[in-house]
C-alpha cells in the first residue's frame, strides 16, 4: 500500500508557484491576490480559511479574509461581492461555504464574475469544464486530478467508481474523469444514495472515490484487492482518549480498506491540502490570464 500524501504533494505544488510567483516579482510585477468571504463562526469553516491564508503566504500570494457575522443580509453580500468584481488588485475570490440558512447561496455564486470565481463553482466555469472548453476547475476535483497525475495513477480505461453527487465535489469530478482528455478516458459510475447494490457496484472498482460525508462507510468487504483509494469525507467523531475529545476521519475505515488498497489517501493529509493547492493553482492562472503573463 502507498499513501497518497496530499500535504507533501500540496508542498511541491505550492513550491512550484511560489518560484513562478517570485519570477512574475522579480519582473516587476504585483502580487497575485485572494479574497475569501466568511460569514459566521463556523469552526470547520474558520479552520479552512485559516489553511488558504497560510498558504497565500507561502507561496507570495497577497490575501484578505472579509469576515462579516451571521445576521449579515443578503443585499451586504451581494453589494460585497460586486466590489470585489470590480476591484482590479483582486484576481479571484471566494465565499466560504456554508453560509447561514437566510442566505441564497446560489444567487451568491451567480453574482461572482466568472474569470474571479477560482473555487469553479459558477455555471459558466461549470458548463466550460463540462464541455472541456478553458475553466476553472473546482478546486477539490483539481486537487484529485493533480494528485492521481503526479502520483502517475493513471485513469484512462480504468472503472471509477465516485460515491455522492454533490455539485462541488462528487458529479464534477465524475465528469472530469470521463472527458476525453489526459486524466481522464475512464468509465465512471456515480453512485448515491437511491443506489441499489452499491457493495457491488464498490468491489468493480479500480478507483474508488467517496465524497458522502460518512464515518468508516467504505469497508474491507467493499473493495477489490489493488483498489486506489481517494477519501474526500472530513467527519469528526468522539474520541476521548484526545485531548480535544474528538478526531477527523475519513469516509473510509482505513486502517483495514488500507491492507487491500494499492493507494490510500489518508484523513487528515490527503485530498484536503490538495484541494487548498487547487484554489492557488486557479488564482494563480486568474492572475496570469489578468496580467497577460506566461506560464515561467
Ligand atoms: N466549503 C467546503 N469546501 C469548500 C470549497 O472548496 N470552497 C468553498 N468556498 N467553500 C467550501
Amino acid at each position: 500500500m502507498k499513501l497518497l500524501d496530499g500535504k507533501r504533494l500540496s508542498g511541491e505544488l505550492k513550491d512550484e508557484i511560489k518560484i513562478k510567483v517570485d519570477t512574475y516579482l522579480s519582473q516587476g510585477h504585483r502580487a497575485p491576490k485572494l479574497c475569501a468571504i466568511l460569514v459566521g463562526e463556523n469552526p470547520a469553516s474558520q479552520s479552512y480559511i485559516r489553511n488558504k491564508v497560510r498558504s497565500c503566504d507561502r507561496v507570495g500570494f497577497a490575501s484578505e479574509v472579509i469576515q462579516r457575522s451571521v445576521d449579515v443580509t443578503q443585499a451586504e453580500l451581494l453589494s460585497l461581492i460586486d466590489q470585489l468584481n470590480k476591484d482590479e488588485t483582486v484576481d479571484g475570490f471566494i465565499v466560504q461555504l456554508p453560509v447561514p440558512d437566510h442566505i441564497d447561496d446560489q444567487e451568491l455564486l451567480l453574482a461572482i464574475d466568472p474569470a474571479k470565481d477560482v473555487d469553479g463553482f459558477h455555471p459558466y466555469n461549470f458548463g466550460s469544464m463540462a464541455q472541456g472548453m478553458d475553466a476553472f476547475l473546482p478546486a477539490t476535483p483539481y486537487g484529485i486530478l493533480l494528485m492521481l497525475e503526479r502520483a502517475g495513477i493513471a485513469t484512462s480505461g480504468k472503472n471509477v467508481v465516485v460515491i455522492g453527487r454533490s455539485n462541488i465535489v462528487g458529479t464534477p469530478i465524475s465528469i472530469l474523469l470521463s472527458r476525453k482528455s489526459d486524466m481522464g478516458n475512464a468509465t465512471v459510475t456515480l453512485a448515491h444514495s437511491r443506489t441499489k447494490d452499491l457493495k457491488e457496484i464498490c468491489q468493480r472498482a479500480d478507483i474508488l472515490i467517496s465524497a458522502l460525508g460518512k464515518p468508516f462507510f467504505i469497508t474491507h468487504d467493499m473493495v477489490k484487492e489493488g483498489v486506489v483509494i481517494i477519501d474526500v469525507g472530513i467527519n469528526r467523531i468522539d474520541d476521548l482518549t484526545k485531548k480535544s475529545g474528538s478526531r477527523l476521519v475519513g469516509d473510509v475505515d482505513f486502517e483495514k480498506v488500507s491492507t487491500k488498497a494499492s493507494y490510500i489517501t489518508p484523513v487528515p493529509g490527503g485530498v484536503g491540502p490538495m484541494t487548498v493547492a487547487a484554489l492557488m493553482m486557479n488564482t494563480l492562472k486568474s492572475y496570469q490570464k489578468k496580467l497577460g503573463l506566461k506560464d515561467e
